[in-house]
């Protein structure tokens, strides 16, 4: 099975909290409350704070494996756009960025073009992108998730490039699935929904033409994770991790999720055949 060669990531976003004055202090105590080799770990918090974070982590040796990531870039590399942020200024500050958020498709209108555009233009910047995809309640009672998944996942990453040698290292093109109804509720999708959502996912991928045909490509859980529901989702093979809201804050969470996240990584080294 392919999954054991896919990396298992727990990111974290901070959405609009922490502020340059706690953020990296916050980071430090994640990073080593979190200490795991085998998972990938990234903390996305707000772009005023990603220069005290990465400052923070660098100086503690806890910190210099964790990955930080920025909420949101900019299409175009510059201009006239008004407090927008670019792929090149964040050159240096971040290596991760979360593209198509639901929060950005609801409060910053955020179309399945615009989002394909940042998708483009964020690894062509040498950023690892991390895409959001999920169906709003109503979609899902309807009968229509997967479709409205799929359909994300075309239009959003159509004409995207990968290159093979990118695509196996498994880490810049990443899909969290978030349903909407789930962000931030307290409520979460059933694991073996969300892996079915995987598969759907993988199947666009590899329609798509990227390399692997989606099986390099891992695919996460989002929506109310904590350290009690994590375990439903790894204990599904498609699903190699998670993108963290609200319990990204919180450092015993934190601590909970990836050290479930580490089993998940290391069954599936000890199962990766030698060589
Ligand atoms: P949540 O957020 O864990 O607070 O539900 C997840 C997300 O929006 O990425």
């Amino acid at each position: 099975m392919i999954p054991a060669m896919r990396p298992v990531i727990v990111a974290g976003n901070w959405k609009m909290h922490t502020t340059p004055h706690d953020a990296g202090e916050l980071a430090v105590t994640i990073a080593r409350r979190t200490h795991e080799p085998d998972v990938v770990r990234v903390l996305c918090p707000p772009y005023v704070c990603l220069a005290p974070v990465r400052d923070a982590l660098a100086a503690d040796p806890a910190g210099q494996d964790v990955g930080v990531g920025a909420q949101n870039v900019h299409d175009h590399l510059a201009g006239a756009y008004t407090g927008e942020v670019s792929a090149p200024m964040l050159r240096g500050l971040a290596t991760w960025v979360i593209v198509g958020h639901s929060e950005r498709r609801r409060d910053a209108h955020e179309t399945d073009e615009h989002i394909n555009a940042k998708v483009r233009r964020a690894l062509e910047e040498g950023l690892r992108v991390i895409l959001c995809v999920g169906e709003q309640l109503d979609e899902r009672e309807d009968g229509h998730a997967e479709t409205v998944v799929d359909r994300q996942i075309r239009r959003d990453l159509e004409g995207v490039e990968l290159s093979h040698q990118r695509a196996a290292e498994g880490t810049w093109l990443t899909v969290a699935y978030e349903p909407v109804w789930a962000i931030g509720t307290g409520r979460t999708a059933r694991g073996d929904d969300a892996a079915r959502m995987a598969g759907t996912i993988r199947a666009a991928l590899g329609d798509l033409g990227l390399p692997g045909g989606g099986d390099l490509t891992p695919v996460l859980y989002g929506g109310s994770v904590t350290s009690a529901s994590i375990d439903e989702f790894l204990a599904e093979p498609s699903i190699d991790g998670a993108l963290v809201g609200g319990a990204s804050l919180k450092p015993d969470e934190m601590a909970g999720i990836v050290a479930r996240a580490a089993l998940t990584a290391r069954a599936r080294r000890e199962a990766t055949p030698p060589g």
